[in-house]
């Protein structure tokens, strides 16, 4: 860990406008700087950065961040290696905290893995080009299959000898541990007698993204059916199969320009794509998807397209746990190749510019795939077709984020005509599914005892919700982040002359159930820390801290007054259809006009409210109530669906009676939110 004093040194150095400067060409305009965004392409700037507020933000692609996630994102370094970054251009000597002697040791372990495998590549390297085995060999089987030697080491391919123990008699010379070597899977222990693991075998290493080889993957050469075609590094401390994507260190920058990941099968279509100029493309060893892995690829971006060659198995794979890509937001894509060729052949058969229009034209959408593949298997027979109506509507329900709800509205479309069904059935099977969801979460709410929950979640045609209930249950995400934006910005200052907002707003949420989003409850969480240690948390606290979650929250949630980006009110206008000559109407009415929904958003991005922070306040946290008190209701209103003693009958009425009181109040509270 970097020391405290180390990152408040840093701090108190950086400045944005230099960091950010020395990537982006940064012109002034008002208080702020405006620039290209270099996380997307474009021809007008839209790249706004702050040095007021010490954050940068993209109105063209909505990328935001401080300095220390500029140089995160930016150079794809982590938390503490962007610290570090940072330290180096400011001269700045990182005192590095203390350990505990376990987590020091693992540091060791780790780094001395990471210091064999560099060896171990340099030795690999060594054999490939200057010895004689190596070249007769192993080189050239490469240069047979098409591969140039600049790409040979970009990708520093390798070549094992067939000898025993040529690697493992140089390692040993060099005092390597011999424990450490068995865990770097280089070496083996057979009878007593160490010796290496790799022989007469073309070495591909593995990096993770910031370029340290974590592990090799050693393709064997001679056709021999009893040896594994590959032997790939075992787990250990640096080698997690689940979190590594082959090629993600070459690729990030591609992928991050291109704004989208090709994802392929093996070692040599990585390495080919890269060397016919494709260079946004990583490999999954062939294994289905971990979430680890499309998290990794939803680091640089959302689409996803997956080149996998037509045969069964292949696609069986690709196709197993691409739900959770769905969960992640990421838009998946498939593209099937002929039968007996891979990434690889192909492209090498077709040339570079005839294979990206091949996949460009045979994109097909992987949910519609998906389905097209069932009805397939499904043949006549109805039970399976019904099967797939099922699974599809599960399927669609997992695009559950507020911002893709148009995306869910489209697939329910066009899945419910190529299944021949009504799309309002379809609907409702999609909303059973979320709700069924929902319910399984929210096991704490209020009237549903454990044992009623599954009979209700069962159950398919109680509580259709309207669709403005229908968004304040599900769709509101918008409202749970106001609280946050609120005590960011104003929860340090004065409620009354007794308490701060903060204090006020944590009285009155009382029991945190309020609020879904789970990173608005850790930024309640610090906040309350903060002060109960007796210190006041203000902006800066969360968007330099530690925890790049609370800080991406923090950054996400300060916007910039309309004024400083004219591009900005460019978009607003092309987008609204606002034209100050042509309308006599102010921002302010039209806004209430052609977007009542997003009124309190735009009005407060455009800066135009006086200080209603107060009443912004009572409004957020009746919203939120006003959300539970109906969500007490819905499960009331099913409560009061099943047979009960008169006396029974007689308190729910009287909840429900209750409960339609407080709805009525808190309603006329809201006043100035979103409300249908
Ligand atoms: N793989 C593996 N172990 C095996 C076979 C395959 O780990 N015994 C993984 C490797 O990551 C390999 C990928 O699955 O890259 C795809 O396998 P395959 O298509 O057989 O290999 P290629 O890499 O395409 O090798 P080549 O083109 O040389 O046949
Ligand atoms: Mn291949």
């Amino acid at each position: 860990m970097i020391s405290q004093n180390t990152i408040q040194q840093i701090l108190g150095r950086i400045d944005i406008i230099d960091v950010v400067g020395s990537f982006v060409k940064l012109k002034k305009r008002g208080t702020n700087f405006l620039g290209l965004c270099p996380f997307h392409n474009e021809k007008t700037p839209s790249f706004t950065v702050s040095p007021a507020k010490e954050i940068y933000k993209c109105f063209g692609c909505g990328k935001s961040g401080n300095t220390i996630s500029f140089v995160m994102e930016h150079e794809k370094h982590s938390y503490v290696d962007a610290l570090k970054w940072l330290a180096n251009r400011y001269n700045i000597e990182v005192e590095e905290t203390f350990q505990s002697d376990e987590q020091r040791q693992q540091q060791q372990s780790a780094d001395s893995l990471y210091i064999i495998n560099s060896f171990a590549q340099e030795f690999f390297s060594r054999m490939l080009f200057n010895s004689e085995e190596g070249q007769d060999v192993g080189l050239s089987y490469l240069k047979e299959r098409g591969f140039r030697e600049e790409i040979i080491t970009k990708f520093q391919l390798g070549y094992s000898p067939e000898q025993r123990d040529a690697f493992t008699k140089e390692a040993l010379a060099k005092q390597y541990s011999p424990e450490l070597l068995i865990k770097t899977g280089l070496v083996a222990n057979r009878n007593d007698q160490l010796m290496d693991n790799y022989r007469g075998r073309i070495i591909f290493p593995v990096h993770n993204t910031s370029g340290k080889i974590v592990g090799f993957g050693a393709r064997i050469l001679k056709k021999n059916d009893k040896a594994p075609k590959y032997i790939n590094t075992p787990e250990n401390e640096i080698y997690i199969k689940s979190r590594i994507l082959y090629g993600s260190y070459f690729a990030r920058q591609a992928i991050d320009k291109a704004d989208e990941c090709l994802l392929v099968e093996g070692y040599t279509d990585v390495v080919s794509l890269h060397q016919a100029g494709i260079e946004n493309v990583v490999a999954s060893g062939g294994t289905s998807l971990t979430i680890d892995q499309l998290r990794l690829v939803k680091k640089y971006t959302n689409n996803l397209t997956i080149i996998y060659d037509g045969d069964a198995a292949g696609v069986k794979a690709a196709l197993r746990g691409l739900d959770l890509a769905l969960e992640e937001g990421l838009n998946v894509k498939l593209v099937l190749i002929p039968d007996n060729e891979d990434p690889d052949s192909y492209v090498n058969k077709l040339g570079a510019a005839a294979f990206i229009r091949f996949v460009q034209k045979n994109r097909q959408d992987f949910i519609l795939f998906q389905l097209q593949v069932a009805l397939k298997d499904a043949g006549d027979d109805s039970v399976r077709k019904a099967e797939v109506v099922n699974r599809m509507a599960e399927t669609i329900s997992k695009i559950n984020k507020a911002e893709d709800f148009t995306k869910q509205q489209d697939y329910i479309k066009q899945c419910s005509q190529v299944l021949k069904i009504d799309e309002g059935g379809m609907h409702a099977l999609v909303n059973k599914f979320i709700r069924d969801r929902i319910v399984t979460q929210e096991r704490k709410l209020p009237f549903s005892e454990p044992g009623q929950q599954d009979e209700q979640v069962g159950s398919a045609d109680t509580g259709n919700y309207d669709d403005a209930t229908f968004n304040l249950l599900f769709k509101d995400e918008l409202q749970e982040k106001e609280i946050a934006r609120i005590l960011l910005e104003h929860g340090t200052r004065n409620w009354d002359a007794s308490k701060l907002i903060a204090e006020h707003i944590f009285e009155e949420m009382v029991d945190e159930s309020l609020v879904d989003n789970q990173e608005v409850v850790k930024l309640v969480h610090t906040f309350k820390d903060a002060l109960h240690t007796g210190y006041v948390p203000d902006k800066n606290y969360f968007i330099y801290h530690a925890d790049p979650q609370l800080s991406a929250l923090a950054v996400s949630l300060l916007n910039f007054p309309y004024e400083e980006s004219d591009h900005w009110r460019r978009k607003f206008s092309q987008n609204t259809g606002y034209q100050k000559h042509l309308f006599t109407q102010s921002y302010e009415d039209f806004i209430k006009t052609v977007a009542p929904e997003n009124e309190n958003a735009l009005m407060r991005f455009l800066k135009i409210d006086e200080d209603r922070t107060n009443e912004e306040v009572v409004s957020a946290i009746s919203y939120l109530k006003l959300r539970k008190v109906k969500r007490m209701l819905l499960e009331n209103q099913l409560d009061l669906e099943k047979p009960h003693t008169v006396a029974e009958f007689e308190m729910l009425h009287r909840t429900h009676e209750h409960l339609k009181h407080m709805e009525m109040e808190l309603t006329r509270k809201t006043g100035t939110v979103i409300l249908k």
